[in-house]
């Protein structure tokens, strides 16, 4: 079912549309992804869906209720992990959690549980009263994921949360969102390293100049790169011979062969692999070692857009 439903939304600053016309759905549950180089409009449309700025154009539901008319529902439904980081720095962690969780209306017992549980997904606990100031980049990153958390959200929305943190705060991240995900929470997460949206996500969009150029799981994008995988054999010898019976091969649509390496570009390197290795064997061949390597997010982006998605 799906849970949030974008219709032709708009953003323009002046001339520039920021925000293209964008149409789509998410399903309850799914981790999304959205993977766009910087400038491509993500920041933006997680604004828009958040309520933090008006679209120019389009409808937003969320959970059938229009983000226009119902923004203090949709707020409750919604948590927001933004870009910029947004905490007090002289406040402790625990004490700009209990900050943000009045925001949401908890006090009481309740709040302080809500900190507690806050603070052990971050992996923070033995620090809740120290101050944010003396947080590294990826501790206050995990903060803010805590503070999006404190009210429960059905949908947490990520924007960028790895930019320029430690790996150790990386991993754990990206462990929480897959655990949170797996306990039913729908997530969206954006991100313009592809490794992180490949590696995540179940259903992803890829954006460029304020428009979604595709759409779809890891393997329905994959599909729009033709010669999807590359075999890689190193022989020890040469033979020119076997080379023109390998290009003459079903599946096979391309095959180079420089200092040793030979290339073969196939749709699929499955159902022609067997095939590559007994007729280098039955030409005496020698193989000293094979790679397959499969079109990846970045090679999609590149075919879609002819650049690259870092700059
Ligand atoms: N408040 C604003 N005023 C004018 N232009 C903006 C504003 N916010 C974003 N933009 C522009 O909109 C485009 C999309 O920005 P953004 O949504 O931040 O992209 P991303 O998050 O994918 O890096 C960029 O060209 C950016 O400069
Ligand atoms: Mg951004």
């Amino acid at each position: 079912m799906s849970y949030i439903q974008i219709k032709s939304v708009s953003k323009k600053y002046g001339d520039l549309t920021a925000v293209d016309n964008i149409s789509f759905e998410i399903k309850e549950g799914e981790l999304f992804g959205l993977l766009g180089p910087n400038g491509a409009g993500k920041s933006t449309l997680i604004s828009i869906i958040t309520t933090l700025i008006k679209p120019s154009g389009g409808q937003i539901l969320v959970n059938g209720l229009d983000i226009k008319t119902k923004q203090s529902e949709v707020k409750k439904i919604l948590g927001l992990v933004p870009q910029d980081i947004a905490l007090y720095p002289t406040l402790t962690a625990g004490e700009n959690l209990a900050f943000w969780g009045k925001m949401y209306g908890l006090g009481g017992r309740l709040l302080k549980e809500r900190v507690k549980e806050a603070l052990e997904i971050a992996g923070l606990s033995d620090r809740a009263k120290n101050r944010i100031d003396s947080f590294s980049g990826g501790m206050k990153r995990r903060i803010n994921i805590a503070a999006a958390l404190l009210h429960k959200p059905k949908v947490l929305i990520m924007d960028e949360p790895t930019v320029g943190i430690d790996p150790q705060s990386r991993n754990h991240i990206l462990e929480t969102v897959q655990k949170l995900n797996k306990e039913g929470m729908t997530v969206i997460y954006t991100s313009h390293y592809m490794e992180e949206i490949e590696f995540l996500c179940s259903y992803i969009g890829i954006m460029d100049h304020g428009k979604i150029i595709a759409m779809g799981t890891k393997e329905e994008l994959r599909k729009l790169v033709s010669n999807k995988d590359v075999i890689k054999i190193k022989l020890t010898n040469e033979n020119d011979a076997v080379f023109n019976t390998i290009k003459k091969l079903d599946n096979v649509d391309n095959i180079t062969f420089i200092d040793g390496d030979l290339s073969i570009n196939t749709g699929n390197a499955d159902t022609v692999l067997a095939k590559i290795i007994s007729t280098l064997e039955n030409a005496k061949c020698k193989i000293q070692t094979i790679n397959i390597e499969q079109s990846n997010l970045e090679s999609v982006f590149l075919h879609l857009t002819g650049r690259a998605l870092r700059d």
